[in-house]
């Protein structure tokens, strides 16, 4: 053990990319100047279910500037299919189990039939334009209605990561006897993700060596799948994504786009650009399903949940068995006796849907936490009053304590910085001119992962004193390269201006795609371990070293700071350490793997509080106040982790209000296909957001306690939000978004 000075750690350090970015010298994948260039445009089917009878390309082939035209009878077959597994296991992840092209079938609306590559992208568009595609229809499938009689309940969801079925005790006995109960259905419109970033991958062969530029939230995913999926070695290929434009789950699992823009690279021997349109993200990286829960809680006078049953009903492709996992939260949040689980699904003409921020949690809570809010209301107890009363300090499910939580303190200071107390619980009864005012709360809850790859980190100290830091995993605006530099600096024992993070290359040791709030924790975790093994192999070297000031002190005695190692009065730089023995440098590779089967239950916890004014005659919605309160583990930089949760927060709004997209039940296309239609906040809806950080210490989840800010800022918003509807209105809306029209 050596000492260590309190340092970098928390601090609100600016965003060492923050310049690069603002400057537009941060290079996206679309933005990788290559000569020679060519572009590939992707043609989605119009239809969402039959084949692809016939494709006429010689007009779009006899235009100038075309290289090629792949279509089903053109595109190489792929080498073999790899099973869909969330790319934070470390593995190949591809985003569903159908590559396209392989034949002439039509799953879905949008699937890719064809990629025209041309040396201008203007060329590609239009060439693509002079396509003549004839199509035998069938009548598709793709609403909640059309599918709710050819239902299954699947063995695993989510990539075989949840069963499909989950129980405890006997629900439907514990319902029988409950003094009280609230039975109530839930549905939500599908969403999309939208980050600023299109998705685009950059395909460049050198020989039989292949380099990606790949928007992606994991490069090493890129390469596993990408190599399965063509049959090239993975030494024979690296992916390259140094800054990602958002991606919030459309970019954590590996879509087809990037494999064709190697084959289409290939085929026309020159570099091919493929950057999917704006119109394109709402039917290429997925989406989070449209989806119907049913929340029946059973419980006691006094408020004592006797039971819970959660099932939800959702559309999946025709290959994977996809849900977001909605119904988990139900499980383990709660003290509750029994408790049912289940997920149904029904084949549809969609694409596999996809991770998006919060998956499962987000709309799980929703139903859940709606329904507590109705089962206050019917006791006439607190909101607030009903979480404690049904607090647990263990995982409901398993049992097993929480390895920290945390709960109690951010429902005890959100409700304080809100002003929760002394509430007027009658529903329509406060008013502001013509404004409704109401008030709800909602509780935050979001996993901490237990996947369990070992992490990788380097790190380097250089003869001059400066330090290089390297993981593979991509920055996609988490603030994952500054809070990296302080993780660096804090186990170097250096100042953050003389440490540097590389990041982006399947080159640099790997980190498992950053998925599911896990980045901060297995990064850092890997991160620190390299810089504290690189301080201790220098600490070694000095007191080993008969030339050192430091020769013969005792290691742990030595203390590190600004790069310079003391001991009692003597002292040595890293630096002069290095000089005087001739050495360039020295480095150390640090290794981490993230625990799983151990005793306890990991979760990261919140709360949420909002206000709303309703229009009384136009049924506005405004939400006028927000409050969260959080218990992330140890906060690694308090200015990204407010960012985080905020941006979250300001999501939960946009998914209580806003967001919606649907299919056409006739033509299995979505409604909305830009920023024009599908609607997020904007500042003039964003209200006063207050993000109150509660530090607990948890020594389990990972080396330094970090649980995660990515996505736990957004549970708990919609509920809080309809709560707060109803108190305003005395309406209880269980649908999202909330419209005008629900209020009316
Ligand atoms: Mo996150 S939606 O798990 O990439």
């Amino acid at each position: 053990m050596t000492a260590t000075i309190p340092s970098a750690l928390g601090q609100p350090l600016d965003r060492v990319d923050g310049f690069a970015k603002v400057s537009g010298s941060a290079r996206y994948s679309a933005e990788i100047p290559l000569p020679d260039m060519a572009y590939a445009y992707v043609v989605g089917s119009r239809i969402a279910a039959g084949r692809v009878t016939e494709i006429d390309v010689s007009a779009a082939l006899a235009e100038e500037g075309v290289l090629a035209v792949l279509t089903h009878r053109t595109l190489p077959k792929i080498a073999e299919q790899p099973p869909l597994i969330p790319s934070l296991a470390g593995t190949a992840a591809p985003a569903q189990t159908f590559f396209p092209m392989q034949d002439d079938t039509v799953h879905y609306a949008g699937q890719q039939i064809a990629v025209v590559v041309a040396d201008t992208w203007e060329r590609a568009q239009h060439a693509a334009r002079l396509l003549r595609v004839t199509y035998e229809e069938t009548p598709p499938v793709t609403t909640l209605d059309q599918g709710r009689d050819r239902t299954y309940v699947p063995e695993r969801i989510f990539g075989g990561l949840i069963p499909g079925r989950s129980e405890r005790g006997d629900v439907n006995a514990a319902l029988q006897d409950a003094d009280i109960r609230v039975d109530a259905t839930y549905t939500y419109a599908a969403n999309n993700h939208n980050p600023i970033e299109s998705s685009c991958t950059t395909a460049q062969w050198d020989g039989d060596e292949l380099i990606l530029y790949d928007a992606t939230q994991g490069v090493n995913a890129t390469q596993m799948t990408v190599s399965r999926l063509l049959g090239v070695p993975m030494s024979k290929i690296r992916v390259l994504g140094h800054y990602v434009g958002g991606s919030f789950g459309c970019k954590a699992m590996i879509h087809a786009h990037s494999t064709l823009a190697a084959m289409a690279a290939r085929e026309v021997g020159r570099p091919v650009k493929l950057a999917l349109t704006r119109e394109q993200m709402f039917t290429s990286v997925g989406h989070r399903e449209e989806q119907e829960q049913h929340v029946t809680l059973g419980a006691t006078r006094e408020g004592r949940l006797t039971a819970i049953r959660h099932h939800k009903l959702s559309p999946t492709s025709h290959f994977d068995d996809w849900a977001e996992p909605s119904v988990g939260v139900s499980s383990q949040i709660y003290a509750c006796p029994a408790y049912e689980g289940e997920y149904r699904l029904f084949r549809a003409n969609t694409m596999t849907p996809t991770f998006m921020r919060a998956p499962g949690e987000a709309s799980g809570m929703f139903a859940l936490d709606s329904a507590m809010d109705e089962l206050a209301h019917e006791l006439g107890l607190d909101p607030l009053e009903l979480r404690l009363l049904n607090h647990t300090d263990v995982d409901a499910m398993s049992g097993l304590p929480w390895s920290s939580s945390g709960l109690r303190e951010c429902y005890e200071r959100g409700a304080q910085r809100f002003g929760w107390a002394g509430r007027d619980p009658r529903p329509g009864v406060r008013r502001d001119g013509n404004w409704l005012i109401g008030t709800g709360m909602a509780t935050a809850s979001y996993p901490v992962s237990p996947l369990a790859n070992p992490q990788r980190a380097r790190a380097r100290v250089y003869a001059d004193g400066t330090a290089l830091v390297q993981a593979a995993t991509p920055e996609f605006g988490t603030g994952v390269a500054t809070v990296m530099t302080q993780v660096a600096a804090e186990g170097l024992g250096m100042s953050v201006e003389r440490c540097r993070f590389e990041f982006g290359d399947t080159d640099l040791p790997n980190i498992a795609a950053a998925v599911g709030s896990a980045g901060a924790g297995m990064i850092s975790a890997a991160v620190h371990s390299a810089a504290t093994a690189l301080r201790g192999q220098l600490i070694a070297s000095a007191v080993g070293d008969p030339g050192s000031p430091l020769h013969g002190a005792d290691p742990v005695d030595v203390v590190v700071r600004d790069g310079v190692m003391t001991a009692g009065t003597a002292s040595e730089s890293y630096r002069d350490l290095l000089v005087r023995n001739f050495r360039p440098d020295a480095e150390a590779v640090g290794q981490w793997t993230p625990p799983h089967d151990i005793p306890y239950g990991m979760m990261t916890f919140g709360a949420q509080f909002a206000e709303v004014a309703v229009d009384a005659e136009l049924g506005l919605v405004r939400v006028r106040r927000m409050t969260g309160a959080f218990a992330p583990g140890r906060v690694l930089n308090a200015k990204t982790a407010r960012s985080q949760l905020m941006g979250g927060m300001l999501w939960g709004l946009g998914q209580a209000l806003m967001e919606a997209n649907h299919m056409e039940p006739d033509t299995g296309r979505w409604v909305s296909a830009s920023l024009g239609e599908y609607l997020v906040p904007v500042n003039a809806d964003a209200p006063d957001v207050a993000v109150e950080l509660v530090e607990v210490e948890d020594d389990i989840v990972n080396p330094l306690g970090v649980k995660g800010v990515g996505e736990i800022g957004q549970v708990g918003v919609a509920a809080a939000i309809a709560n707060a509807v109803h108190h305003a209105t005395g309406r209880r809306v269980r649908k999202l978004p909330i419209m005008i029209e629900d209020l009316l």
